[in-house]
């Protein structure tokens, strides 16, 4: 126990409709857009973990540089994955985000929270930054969610109740809008959380 320099920073390209991916559970190409790819692998590139669900991984030519945490149901707590060099296998359920982070032999560190539905939701409360990419006219009836909580509430909504902000915007086009939500307190790199 002790306290801890950690920034959580939430990505996420999503539908007008706030919706992740398809009925399918497929993240459709209507949600591939160079430019938010580019934002996305920048943003992984300053991060030193990036945490998502099995089926997450954000597949990038740096991704086998980069330490990771895979949450799954498939492991007690806290086993290497054979399948990959820098990535453990974690379950919430056994083992907490402290430990998860010693296993990579990090304790203060910028998280890189990549989804899908289960693991957005489990971090909310905890984003320092969500990078919220919305693709526009795309919409993805009976897709899988941003957050549980959507479509009764909009993404925006569950962040603001969350006590976010929304920052500035990062980029727009046709295409394609990038809003950085913001924690109030955090500057990048200051937010200490004890635990
Ligand atoms: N547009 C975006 O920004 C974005 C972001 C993320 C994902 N996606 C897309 O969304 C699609 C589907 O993702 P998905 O819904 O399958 O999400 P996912 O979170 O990647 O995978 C779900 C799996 O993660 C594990 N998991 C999730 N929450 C857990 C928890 N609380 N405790 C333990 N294990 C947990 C479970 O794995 P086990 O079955 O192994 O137990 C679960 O089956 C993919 O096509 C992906 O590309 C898009």
């Amino acid at each position: 126990m002790g306290s801890h320099t950690r920034i959580i920073i939430g990505f996420a390209i999503i539908s007008e409709d706030g919706m992740l991916a398809d009925a399918q559970g497929w993240l459709p190409d209507s949600l591939k857009i160079e430019a938010d790819q580019r934002f996305f692998q920048q943003g992984l590139d300053g991060v030193d973990v990036v945490v998502h669900g099995r089926n997450s991984h954000e597949r990038q030519p740096n991704s086998h540089l980069r330490r990771r945490l895979i949450v799954t149901r498939k492991v007690p707590a806290l086993e290497r994955d054979v399948a990959e060099q820098k990535a453990w296998l974690w379950n919430p359920a056994g083992a907490s985000l402290e430990e998860a982070l010693s296993a990579l032999g990090i304790r203060d560190a910028r998280l890189g929270v990549l989804g899908g539905t289960e693991v957005f939701a489990m971090f909310l409360g905890h984003y320092d930054h969500f990078h919220l990419s919305r693709a526009h006219g795309v919409r993805l009836p009976g897709g899988r969610p941003i957050f549980p909580q959507v479509p009764a509430q909009s993404p925006e909504q569950i962040l603001a109740s969350h006590g976010m902000e929304r920052g500035p915007l990062v980029f727009a086009d046709k295409e394609l809008e990038i809003v950085t939500w913001r924690a109030p307190k955090s500057e990048c790199g200051a937010r200490i959380f004890v635990t």
